[in-house]
């Protein structure tokens, strides 16, 4: 009786611990590492066009060492190149909150513009327009979008850019619960 008694509170007891770590934990998707418990990498496309740290001929230049992971992958949405350009990943969660770094200061005739719209699931899910402003240069760690309370299950997610105006797009993490 006694030992049987002991087995059931261990087994609720790690029941238990098992239900709170999964409630509490974060995972990070990274622009390059990808997903930190899955090791999934997001997609890019057109799959040409994107740049990170070492570019030498972008006009852009950013500091490593206030990037997630100390990268990131940018790249510029030009109409008449491209129909969309885009970044797809999945995650199993039921959070989502992605970062983007932002600009500013770059001088004159460089795009620093940056507009997204964001689809979760298939259907649009908001969207996100940053205009340069002077006086802020780089902005590191943007949130640009979150969402809470999506069912436990896996999701895809989708960030494009459109439309008939030229801008800039810098996708650095992600983090999902
Ligand atoms: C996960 O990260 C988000 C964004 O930083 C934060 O708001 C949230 O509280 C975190 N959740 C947990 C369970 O750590
Ligand atoms: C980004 O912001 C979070 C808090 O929102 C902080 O924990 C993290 O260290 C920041 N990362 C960088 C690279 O600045
Ligand atoms: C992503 O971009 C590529 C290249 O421009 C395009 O062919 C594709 O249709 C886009 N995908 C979505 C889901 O918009
Ligand atoms: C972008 O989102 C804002 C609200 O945040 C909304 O008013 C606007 O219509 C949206 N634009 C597009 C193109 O979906
Ligand atoms: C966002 O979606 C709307 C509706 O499809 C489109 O008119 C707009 O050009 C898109 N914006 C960007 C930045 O892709």
């Amino acid at each position: 009786m006694f030992i049987q008694s002991n087995f059931r509170f261990i087994f609720l007891f790690h029941t238990f611990l098992w239900s709170v770590a999964a409630v509490a934990e974060n995972r990070t998707i990274d622009d390059r590492n990808g997903d930190s418990h899955t090791s999934e990498k997001p997609r890019y496309s057109p799959d040409n066009v994107w740049d990170g740290k070492g570019c030498t001929e972008c006009t852009i230049s950013l500091d490593e060492s206030r990037a997630h992971d100390g990268d990131w992958s940018a790249a510029t949405y030009r109409p008449s190149e491209m129909s969309s350009l885009n970044i797809s990943f999945p995650f199993e969660g039921t959070s989502l909150y992605v970062y983007f770094i932002l600009a500013n200061d770059q001088g004159v005739g460089i795009t620093e513009y940056t507009a997204v719209n964001f689809t979760l699931d298939g259907r649009h899910d908001g969207n996100f327009t940053h205009l340069p402003q002077t006086g802020k240069g780089l902005q590191y760690n943007a949130s640009v979008y979150s969402v809470t309370g999506l069912p436990q299950a896996r999701h895809d997610f989708l960030i494009d850019t459109s439309g008939p105006t030229i801008a800039w797009l810098n996708f650095d993490y992600a983090i999902y619960t």
